[in-house]
């Protein structure tokens, strides 16, 4: 008998990983192709080839990516091998056709078919020379599909971004473009909508009477490690503000889609960021770290780590105050706020409610403690999960008020080994679902927003370092929040 066909198995195509010797290649896309690959998701005749622009054999390729132990068994692994190829390719002209030709050659060996998935983990300067090459190569074909994934950030600014995308739109198609934030793969990211739009418990709520303000914090431990070259250039604002933290923010504040296809839903995205308000000086903080200390041992201070100048100006911490003009959001602040080593590693957004009105609790003296605000909790990692922070009271005599939990621990329910962000999106990228990747106009309004607060940039910078390391960031971050409102971090009963 055979086995019955797997329904997420993806069309054959060639998978082609250029940037392969890179970090991100190991770390995350080459172990995500395995985890998809394990799973029975990849066809068959599906070839893996990673790019490298030095000699480099397959098993040198393979040695390289880092597969976790007890991620696939020794057979899984064989048969994975086996549909990986290295390919050598300098990025230039002369040697373009022998690229070409390789993986056609491995294509049709394989019965792969004209189909090219091409995966740009490069970076940013090397997107468009790359596409161009690959077009004037012939390397994409007519009988077959095309598709481009770029990894962030894309551009520099909203002027480099735009140049970006002009010259990579003269080749392709915004349909086969895909824009990738891994924060749109992840598991509690993506229930935001879920939760907001499929349960009239948080659905009715989500509105300016009732939500006080929301907070979104990503919170990193580690440093530059070893990425300084790009970080120096980037800074938070750059490498998370205008992704990450503008994405959770869209999909927290985004009114409910038309229907659940992938213009809908990013139509709704890029909604929000057109009605935010640019930012002005006051509306934020910038931040970097001095020595301090993460989970018990001495760190040094950005400055000197190496390959960062030691008089570098680069903002290593932001936070925000956001403010979205529209009649859902009139009058609610959202707070975004982005570190490198902070006290703890975490991602999560606080919705916290507007104080019950009256005075019941308050005013009578018999009562011990006061109600404090729900705050509904979207723990986006670690210890995936929702909860929320209601009032209760304490058993026994008396009135006495406490604050209760009410918790749904995702990762309790579904287990640590649900898929990862990349697994799930380079399937999507697979079966040509661009739901989860940043469509060009929600790029455009993100690096208009973000350009506003780079251009109102005073001389915080003279103050860096202003935070030591293993902190929750400047002191100045605290008062952004104004009217005795404190930073949160959800209260996670089970970790
Ligand atoms: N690493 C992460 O965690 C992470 C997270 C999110 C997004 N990203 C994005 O992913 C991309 C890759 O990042 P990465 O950390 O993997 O960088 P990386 O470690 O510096 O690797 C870059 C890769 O690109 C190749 N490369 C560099 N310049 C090139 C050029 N001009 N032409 C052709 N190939 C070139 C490198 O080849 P050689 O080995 O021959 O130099 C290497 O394979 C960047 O756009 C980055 O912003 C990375």
């Amino acid at each position: 008998m055979t086995a019955p066909a797997n329904a997420n198995r993806c069309e054959p195509c060639v998978i082609i990983v250029f940037g392969a010797t890179g970090d991100l290649a190991k770390r995350k896309i080459f172990p995500a192709l395995h985890a998809l690959h394990r799973r029975g998701f990849l066809h068959p005749a599906t070839p893996i080839v990673g790019v490298s622009r030095r000699p480099m054999s397959d098993a040198e390729l393979l040695a390289s990516v880092h597969i976790g132990e007890g991620e696939g068994d020794a057979d899984g692994l064989r048969a994975f091998a086996q549909s990986v190829r290295c390919i050598v390719f300098d990025h230039t002209e002369a040697t373009l056709p022998g690229f070409v030709a390789a993986v056609d050659e491995l294509a049709s060996e394989r019965g792969a078919g004209a189909a090219r998935a091409a995966y740009f983990a490069l970076p940013a300067d090397a997107f468009e020379p790359t596409a161009a090459l690959l077009v004037k190569g012939g390397f994409f074909h007519d009988d077959g599909w095309r598709r481009l994934c770029f990894e962030k950030p894309f551009g520099h600014d909203l002027a480099s971004a735009r140049e970006l995308n002009a010259k990579i739109t003269r080749h392709f198609d915004e349909s086969s473009i895909y824009r990738i934030d891994h924060y749109l793969g992840k598991e509690l990211v993506r229930n935001l909508m879920v939760m907001r739009f499929a349960n009239p418990l948080f659905g009715q709520i989500w509105n300016s009477e009732f939500i006080d303000h929301v907070q979104v914090t990503i919170a990193e431990t580690l440093g530059a490690e070893g990425r300084a070259g790009y970080y120096e250039k980037a800074g938070a604002v750059r490498d998370m503000l205008q992704n990450h933290l503008m994405h959770v923010l869209a999909l927290a504040a985004m009114e409910a889609p038309k229907a659940l296809d992938a213009d809908s839903v990013r139509d709704a995205m890029v909604e929000v960021l057109r009605k935010m308000v640019p930012p002005v000086r006051g509306d934020f903080v910038l931040g970097q770290f001095g020595p301090g200390e993460v989970g018990g041992k001495p760190v040094p201070g950005y400055r000197e780590e190496p390959g960062v100048d030691p008089s570098s100006l680069t903002e290593t911490f932001v936070a925000v105050r956001a403010c979205i003009d529209n009649p859902r959001w009139q009058g609610v602040p959202f707070f975004l706020r982005t570190g490198k080593r902070m006290g703890k590693k975490l991602a999560e957004a606080n919705i916290v409610l507007r104080a019950q009105p009256g005075c019941l609790f308050r005013a009578d003296r018999a009562v011990e403690g006061e109600p404090g605000p729900n705050v509904i909790s979207i723990r986006i990692q670690p210890n995936e999960g929702i909860s929320v922070e209601f009032t209760v009271k304490a058993p026994g005599e008396g009135l006495r008020l406490e604050t209760a939990v009410m918790e749904h621990c995702h990762h309790c329910v579904y287990g640590l080994n649900t898929a990862e962000a990349y697994e799930i999106l380079l399937h999507e990228f697979l079966v040509g679902d661009q739901t989860l990747f940043t469509r060009w106009d929600f790029v455009e309004a993100s690096w208009r927003w973000v350009d506003a607060l780079t251009a109102a940039r005073g001389c915080e910078a003279a103050a860096f370092p202003n935070y030591v390391a293993g902190t929750s960031g400047p002191a100045e971050a605290e008062a952004l929040l104004g009217d005795g409102r404190d930073w949160l971090v959800s209260r996670d009963i089970l970790s």
